[in-house]
C-alpha cells in the first residue's frame, strides 16, 4: 500500500505543503517518498521530511511501501518519462508491466527503475506523440491490467490527471484549491467536500474545477459529497511517538464508538444484528491485528450460541465455503487491505452477503460492502494498530451483548484508563524483558487471541522474536524452548485452572513469568499486571492494552524507530 497526494491551487504554495498532506498518509507506506512541483522531481529514501521551499501551483507526491523493486532512490516515486515531460505517481500494481515495458523499450524508451509503475510515464509519453492526453488515458486503461491510482502531470501545465482502478482515490474541494489523494485523511482538516472515484474513471483537475470521465473518455457528472470525520483528540506533539498518542486515545475512541452505536449508527447496527441473526453461516475475514480482534469476536459470539468462523483473509479462498446464505464480515482498520478486498470479491462471486467494520470511512472495503459500520477510532498514523484493535474488539463485544453476552460496557473506557494509569509499572516490567532474544505469550480461550495480538505487537515494534500461543499447545513441542530466564507473559483470566497449570509448567522450567491477571493475589510476583474486571469480554480488551504498552516500552528502551522505518533519509533532486 502506498499513499499519493496531488494539489492544484489558485495561489502559489511551497512544496512542503504537499509533504504535510502526504505525511497524513504516512501510515500507508513509509520506506521512501518523493514529489514533483511542476519543474523538479525530488526523491528520498526514508520517512517524510516536510522541507520543500520552492513555490508552485500544482504538484504530486508519493509515500512508498516497496512491492516491485527494492527501497532505493531510483525506485521511489515520482517517475518521469524519458524526456521528463510526463511525471507520475502510482499506488497499486501494474500486473502486465513486463509486457508493456518490453513494447516501450522496443520503441526506444529507457527505464531508470525496477518498478512496475515507471511504465506509466513512458506509456503516456509514447501516446502523446500522436494523441491528446485524454485519449492516452483511455488507451492506458485498456492496455494496463492490475490495480492503480495514478496521478500524472505534464511539464508546463498546472493540471493533474487522476486515474483509478481498484486502488483508492478521492478528490477534495477546498477553498482556492483542489486536492486528490488516496484517502480523505490527506485533506480532512481543509474541507468536508469530496468526490469519490469509481473504478475505471479518470479526472482532469485544475485550480478552478475538475471534470470526471468514464473508461471510454465520456464526461461523467460527479456530485460532491459531504463527509463527516472525527478530529483527532490530542496532538502528537505532546508525545514522543504516534503509537503512545494513539494508545492514550483509546478511552475516548471507545466512548465515541459505543455512543454512536446507540445513536447515529444505531439503524446500521440493528441491521447488522438482523443479518447476523438470519445468516446460516457467518465468516469473518481480516488480517493481522484485525484478525486477532475477529478471533476475540468469534469467542464472544460463540459464548452466546452464534456459530461463526474466522479466517485470515489471505487464506479465505482456500478455507471458506460461501453461498447465498453466508454473511461475510470484513474487519479492517484501513479498509484497503488487498487480501480482505480479495476475500470480499470471492464472497460476492459465490453469492454471499458482505458487511464490514472499518476505521477509514469511504475506503474501498466500506464502499464494496452491502452494509458497513465505522469504528470511529480516529486516524492511526503509527503502523502498529492499537486503538483500532480496541475499537474493533469493543464493537464485537457490543454485538455479542445483543445476543445475550453479559457485559456492562458503560465503564469500559474507564477501565482502559485504569490500565493506562499503570504505565510506569508496565514500563519497568517491559524494560526488564527488552534484552531478551525470544519471548512467549500464552493464553487460553478468550485470552488466546490476546496472546497472539500481544506477540504480534512485540515483534512488530520491538523486533524481539515473540510467539503468541494457546497455553494448551505448549506441551506439544514449544516447551522445549523454555529455559532459565525465558520471559513468558501469561494471560490469566478468572483464575482459569488450565492456564494456571500451563503457567506453572513453564515456571518449573525456569521461565520468568509475567502474569496479566484479574486475580493478582494469586501471584504476588514483581511485574504482575493487575487488570480490574471480572468480566470475560472486558478482560480480553484490557489485557491487550497492557500488551500494547509492553510492546511500546520494550521498543522504546531498545531505541527502535516505533512509528518509523529503520532506514534514514538521503536526498536527491533530479532535474
Ligand atoms: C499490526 C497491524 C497489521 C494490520 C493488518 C490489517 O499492528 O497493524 O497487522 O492489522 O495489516 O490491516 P487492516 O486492519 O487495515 O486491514
Amino acid at each position: 500500500m502506498c499513499g499519493i497526494v496531488g494539489i492544484v491551487s489558485q495561489r502559489e504554495f511551497p512544496a512542503s505543503a504537499l509533504l504535510e498532506r502526504l505525511k497524513r498518509l504516512e501510515y500507508r507506506g513509509y520506506d521512501s517518498f518523493g514529489y514533483y512541483d511542476g519543474r523538479a522531481l525530488t526523491k528520498r529514501v526514508g520517512s517524510i521530511a516536510v522541507d520543500g521551499r520552492g513555490l508552485t501551483r500544482a504538484g504530486i507526491s508519493h509515500t512508498r511501501w516497496a512491492t516491485h523493486g527494492g527501497v532505493t532512490q531510483a525506485n521511489a516515486h515520482p517517475h518521469a518519462s524519458c524526456d521528463g515531460g510526463v511525471v507520475i505517481v502510482h499506488n497499486g500494481i501494474i500486473e502486465n508491466f513486463e509486457d508493456l515495458k518490453r513494447e516501450l523499450a522496443r520503441k526506444g524508451h529507457r527505464f531508470a527503475s525496477q518498478t512496475d509503475s515507471e511504465v506509466i510515464g513512458h506509456f503516456f509519453e509514447e501516446g502523446l506523440k500522436t494523441k491528446p492526453v485524454r485519449s492516452v488515458i483511455v488507451d492506458f486503461m485498456r492496455a494496463a491490467s492490475g490495480t492503480f491510482a495514478v496521478l500524472a502531470m505534464l511539464k508546463g501545465r498546472d493540471e493533474i490527471y487522476a486515474v483509478k482502478r481498484d486502488s483508492p482515490l478521492v478528490l477534495g474541494v477546498a477553498k482556492d484549491m483542489n486536492l486528490v489523494a488516496s484517502d480523505i485523511y490527506a485533506f480532512s482538516d481543509l474541507t468536508d467536500q469530496a468526490a469519490f472515484f469509481e473504478n475505471d474513471e479518470f479526472a482532469v483537475i485544475r485550480d478552478d474545477g475538475f471534470q470526471f470521465f468514464d473508461r471510454a473518455g465520456r464526461a461523467v457528472r460527479k456530485p460532491l459529497q459531504r463527509f463527516v470525520w472525527q478530529k483527532e483528540s490530542s496532538s502528537r506533539k505532546a508525545f514522543k511517538h504516534h503509537m503512545m498518542k494513539e494508545i492514550l486515545d483509546e478511552p475516548e475512541a471507545v466512548d465515541r464508538l459505543l455512543f454512536s452505536l446507540e445513536h447515529e449508527q444505531k439503524p446500521a447496527f440493528d441491521e447488522l444484528a438482523g443479518l447476523v441473526r438470519r445468516a446460516k453461516k457467518i465468516i469473518f475475514a481480516s488480517c493481522g491485528t484485525s484478525y486477532h480482534a475477529s478471533l476475540l469476536g468469534a469467542y464472544f459470539l460463540h459464548k452466546v450460541g452464534v456459530e461463526n468462523q474466522t479466517l485470515i483473509a489471505s487464506e479465505f479462498r482456500h478455507f471458506a465455503n460461501v453461498d447465498k446464505d453466508t454473511l461475510v464480515v470484513a474487519i479492517s482498520q484501513s479498509g484497503e487491505t488487498m487480501d480482505v478486498i480479495d476475500s470480499l470479491n470471492y464472497a460476492r462471486e459465490c453469492g454471499g452477503r458482505v458487511v464490514s467494520l472499518v476505521n477509514v470511512p469511504y475506503s474501498t472495503i466500506q464502499r464494496m460492502s452491502d452494509l458497513s459500520l465505522n469504528l470511529l477510532a480516529g486516524q492511526e498514523v503509527c503502523v502498529a494498530s492499537t486503538k483500532a484493535f480496541v475499537s474493533q474488539s469493543a464493537f464485537l463485544l457490543r454485538l455479542a451483548r445483543e445476543f445475550g453476552f453479559r457485559v456492562n460496557l458503560a465503564n469500559l473506557a474507564d477501565r482502559v484508563r485504569g490500565i493506562l494509569r499503570k504505565r510506569e509499572d508496565i514500563r519497568r516490567m517491559a524494560e526488564s524483558v527488552a534484552a531478551s532474544r525470544d519471548l512467549y505469550v500464552i493464553g487460553r480461550g478468550l485470552t488466546y487471541p490476546v496472546a497472539r495480538e500481544i506477540a504480534l505487537k512485540i515483534k512488530e515494534i520491538s523486533y524481539i522474536h515473540a510467539e503468541g500461543m494457546m497455553g494448551g499447545e505448549l506441551k506439544h513441542g514449544t516447551i522445549a524452548l523454555i529455559e532459565d530466564g525465558t520471559p513468558v507473559i501469561s494471560i490469566i483470566n478468572n483464575s482459569d485452572p488450565d492456564i494456571i497449570s500451563n503457567t506453572k509448567e513453564v515456571e518449573a522450567r525456569g521461565a520468568k513469568v509475567i502474569p496479566i491477571t484479574n486475580n493478582p493475589a494469586l501471584w504476588r510476583k514483581p511485574g504482575t499486571i493487575a487488570v480490574r474486571t471480572d468480566n470475560d469480554g472486558k478482560f480480553g480488551i484490557l489485557a491487550a492494552v497492557a500488551g500494547q504498552l509492553i510492546a511500546y516500552y520494550a521498543a522504546d528502551k531498545l531505541g527502535r524507530p516505533i512509528d518509523k522505518p529503520r532506514n534514514l533519509a538521503k536526498s536527491v533532486t533530479v532535474k
